[in-house]
This record gives C-alpha cells, sequence and structure tokens, in this order.
C-alpha cells in the first residue's frame, strides 16, 4: 500500500476544511499556538516511517501523557492499582467533579483526570524523584534523551489548576490520594507539560502497537498481556464522553490532549500520531479526529 500517497492525499482534503474549533484556552500558554498547525506521523511495523505537515514541531502532549503515567504504574504496582481506579467509560468530561463525589473518590478510569491523579500519586509512593523517572520512562520508549517539558506551560497550568486542585482534594477527603496534595498535583501538571513531535510521539505509542517492546532490539518494557489491557482501556476511555464516537468513526485505541495532539495505533501494524490545534466541544482534535478516519477509511486498516 503507498501509504505516503494515502497521507498526502488525507493533507489536501483536511486543509480544505473549515474549521469551527478553538485551541485551548483554560491553560492560557496553550492558547499562543497557531490554530493552524497540521502534523501527521503514520510508523508502520513493517514498512517504517511516513509524515506530512508540522510532523516534526514539538506541541504539549497534555493528557496523552496520561498513558505514559499508567503504563508505568502498571510496571510497579500489581492488580491493587485498579482497586483505586477502576476501568470504565465516564460518560463525562475529562475534568469532570460530580461523578467522583458519587462514587465515592474511585475515578471510572485512569484517563479522566481524577484517575491520572490517583495513578500520579501511586507513582510518588513508589518514586523518590517521579519526574525525573518519568521523563527516564518517555527517554526510554523513544530512545531520545532530548525530550523535556515545556516550561512556560507548566508554569501556566499550575497558576490555573482550580478545577483539578479540587479533584485531588475530594479524592483526599474519601483516603483515595495518600501523599501530599498539592505535590501530587505538581507531579501530574509536569507530566501534561511534556512537549513532543508527531514523529517522538509515534515512536512511544509503538510499544503499544508491538506487544509491549520497542521495535529497534525487540526489548520488552511491559508484558503483551498489560498492553492488551492499556489498549483496552484506551479503546473504551481515551476520549472522555466522545470514545463511542471515535470507536465509531476511526475504530482504533487511542488517547487525545488538549494540546490538540491524538496518538493511537492499530496491534500488529502501526502508531499514528496527529496534531492540529482546534478542539471539538469534547476537548479532542477536530481535524487530528478527521485525519484518523481517513486513515482508516482509506487503508481499510481499523480493528474493527
Ligand atoms: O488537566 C488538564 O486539564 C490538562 N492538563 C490535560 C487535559 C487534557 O489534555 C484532556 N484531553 N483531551
Amino acid at each position: 500500500m503507498d501509504y505516503q500517497n494515502i497521507l498526502n492525499n488525507i493533507e489536501q482534503e483536511v486543509l480544505s476544511k473549515n474549521v469551527t474549533g478553538k485551541v485551548a484556552a483554560y491553560i492560557p500558554e496553550l492558547s499562543c499556538i497557531s490554530a493552524d498547525k497540521l502534523g501527521m506521523h503514520l510508523y508502520c511495523i513493517n514498512s517504517g516511517h511516513y509524515q506530512f505537515g508540522d510532523s516534526n514541531e514539538r506541541f504539549s502532549i497534555q493528557s496523552i501523557s496520561k498513558v505514559f503515567a499508567l503504563t508505568m504504574a502498571m510496571l510497579v504496582h500489581t492488580d491493587d492499582l485498579f482497586k483505586r481506579v477502576d476501568v470504565e467509560p465516564s460518560g463525562d468530561p475529562f475534568n469532570s467533579l460530580i461523578q467522583l463525589e458519587r462514587e465515592q473518590g474511585i475515578p471510572r478510569n485512569p484517563f479522566i483526570n481524577a484517575g491520572a491523579l490517583v495513578v500520579s500519586d501511586t507513582l510518588m509512593s513508589h518514586f523518590e524523584n517521579p519526574k525525573e523517572e518519568f521523563l527516564k520512562f518517555v527517554h526510554t520508549i523513544t530512545q531520545n534523551d532530548s525530550i523535556d517539558i515545556n516550561e512556560e506551560v507548566y508554569l501556566s497550568e499550575k497558576k490555573h489548576s482550580h478545577r483539578n486542585a479540587s479533584l485531588v482534594h475530594l479524592m483526599k477527603s474519601f483516603g483515595n490520594i495518600k501523599n501530599d496534595v498539592d505535590q501530587v498535583l505538581d507531579f501530574y501538571v509536569y507530566q501534561c507539560a511534556v512537549a513532543m513531535s508527531c514523529k517522538e510521539l509515534a515512536t512511544a505509542f509503538m510499544i503499544y502497537a508491538n506487544g509491549g517492546s520497542l521495535l529497534n532490539g525487540e526489548s520488552e518494557i511491559i508484558t503483551p498481556s498489560k498492553v492488551k489491557r492499556i489498549n483496552a482501556i484506551m479503546q473504551t476511555c481515551g476520549f472522555y464522553d466522545e470514545a463511542g464516537e471515535f470507536s465509531f468513526r476511526v475504530g482504533l485505541p487511542g488517547k487525545s490532549g488538549v494540546g490538540g495532539g491524538i496518538a493511537a495505533i492499530h496491534p500488529g501494524q502501526y502508531a499514528v500520531t496527529v496534531w492540529s490545534p482546534p478542539l471539538n466541544p469534547k476537548g479532542n482534535s477536530e481535524l487530528g479526529m478527521l485525519c484518523l478516519e481517513r486513515l482508516t477509511t482509506l487503508t481499510g486498516l481499523s480493528i474493527f
């Protein structure tokens, strides 16, 4: 299959669209990014790299970081992790407080903000330097030590994290946060501020497409059975209250972020990433979803 030709066609098609979405502004620094950025990177297990547009420019990965944090937590904790965070779709927005009160401080899944805050708490209990360990993990799965956080985004979100602070305090009141609330929040915001390009993210997500192992050298990062679980959670919870729509239109496990990125995988076939900052009302990249819908339609390669 001529993947580069398919990507070129997707780029042309998508560039002609009238975008109605808005760049995220509740983290002020994110609103400084041009709405016109558009990049896509496809990394196939059998045939390598294909891309278009701004695929080599780094952007704020935001909630895509939740997949890496969950992977680290599943490496260091056994099943008790899933006593503190569930694996059910929430059907609610990513930063909703309502369900958490009703369900006694147990988040529905690790990809809503509440769930990621619990995952962060478990990593803080395990590691002496969780921020360092988090970056080290990203460096290992990308084989690229230059990846770092964007300091402006980190400081900007820290100043505007009242809703996440509410979530972490509410969970602390239910006994589901063990560490200091401010430190948990700080570590969570740090992870969200990591900046990566589409190419770097597709390389990182290759472990989820490749049964838990790096493609180069085949060294195992996480077992195939744990990857199966992570992919299942991406499929059912990766897009919040739009998880059903993403499955329906795209048909791949994936994860979005309010920086406008989406990473998705086809087990045994490829990892793919897109970046376009304008978000639809559910907080997912409007053109990113369209690019991925076109990819699975034109290649016939979705998991369904
Ligand atoms: O906590 C927040 O609100 C952001 N740091 C991340 C949210 C996010 O990316 C939701 N994804 N679409």
